[in-house]
């Protein structure tokens, strides 16, 4: 193999002079375009660095002479939107609870801001529709638990279910029948089947019937005679086929065996009055007010 010397292809270009084994360098300045952008984007990072806020320091970072921060432009914008709801706000907490879906000022105002409220707050229990989850009511039909007119659903809103939070919280609970040895697993068979019948599904006729005398003598109480509840004390309605956890014979063993406990916060400490009558307005305007 013979070494062949190497060549510049363009002979104008100039090396540097330098020379190692017989390879030289060439000698090619940056292009101008190129050197200047580079320089302007120098310039830019320093001007940018003492305008804005871009050195980290332990807590934060430098300010920058013109003071920007998104985070104040932020809270100014919110500030804007509160002083702009103000008086609408202040009109709906004056206002008598059932006479806002009278005022179309305040209806209005409220589907909307309820509507963001529940979207934020509600949604993740409820369903971004109100329609429920087990567990958590459908908030769309006339069953209620607590009460559907606007007053019950604002206490509910107000001081929320079974928390520890709020003493005022709505409180109720039914006895794990099987857990707490209260009934024989045959007994609890037995009203299982009277559940059944009542609500209108297929049922076993003599277990319901033995059924029957179980549920007056252990369930009545709560959930009335005829088995419609008792919204004082939270009970559901057993004779409608609107299930909060289920009618199938398993979910109804599991709920008569080891009850059940829904809890939901309380939101008077979340959500001022106004966002509370809000929401309560929207729930009660879905449908299943009363
Ligand atoms: C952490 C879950 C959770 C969140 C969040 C939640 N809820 Fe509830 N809510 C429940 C549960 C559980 C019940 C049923 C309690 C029971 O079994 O009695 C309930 C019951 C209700 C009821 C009573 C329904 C009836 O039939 O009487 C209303 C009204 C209600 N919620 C509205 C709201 C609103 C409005 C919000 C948002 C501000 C909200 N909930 C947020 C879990 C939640
Ligand atoms: C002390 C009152 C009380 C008694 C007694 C009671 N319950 Fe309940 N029951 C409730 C309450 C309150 C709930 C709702 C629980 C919740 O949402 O956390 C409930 C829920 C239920 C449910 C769930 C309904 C659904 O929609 O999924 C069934 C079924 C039920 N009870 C059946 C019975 C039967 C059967 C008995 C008698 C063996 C009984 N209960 C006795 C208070 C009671």
């Amino acid at each position: 193999m013979s070494k062949k010397p190497v060549k510049a292809t363009k002979k104008e270009v100039e090396t540097t002079g330098h020379s190692w084994d017989g390879i030289e360098e060439f000698n090619n300045p940056l292009p101008r375009w190129w050197l200047w952008t580079f320089y302007v984007c120098i310039a830019w990072a320093v001007a940018y660095s003492v305008a804005y806020p871009a050195w980290p320091l332990i807590n934060g970072a430098t300010p920058g002479l013109l003071g920007a921060s998104t985070r104040a432009d932020v809270a100014a914008e919110l500030k804007r939107y509160a002083d702009a709801n103000g008086p609408i706000q202040a009109k709906l907490v004056a206002a008598d609870l059932t006479q806002i879906s009278a005022d179309p000022e305040l209806a209005g105002f409220s589907a909307n801001a309820g509507k963001a409220v529940f979207n934020t707050w509600c949604a993740q229990c409820h369903g971004s529709g109100a329609a429920g989850n087990k567990g958590f009511p459908n908030l769309l039909d006339n069953d209620w638990l607590w009460g559907g007119d606007i007053e019950a659903i604002h206490t509910t809103i107000t001081h929320g279910v079974r928390n520890t939070t709020d003493e005022d919280a709505r409180f109720s609970q039914m006895p794990a029948f099987g857990k707490d040895e209260l009934l024989e697993p045959a007994q609890i068979e037995q009203v299982v089947q009277y559940v059944r019948q009542i609500s209108g599904q297929e049922a076993d006729a003599d277990l319901a019937t033995e059924g029957a005398v179980v549920f007056a003598d252990n369930c009545a109480a709560c959930h009335a005679e005829d088995g419609t509840g008792d919204r004082a004390q939270g009970a559901p309605n057993l004779t409608d086929a609107i299930w909060l956890y289920g009618g199938d014979v398993a979910t109804l063993t599991e709920t008569v065996t080891n009850a059940r406990f829904g809890v939901m916060p309380n939101w008077n400490e979340r959500l001022t009055e106004a966002d509370i009558r809000a929401v309560a307005t929207y729930v009660h305007g879905l449908g299943g007010g009363e």
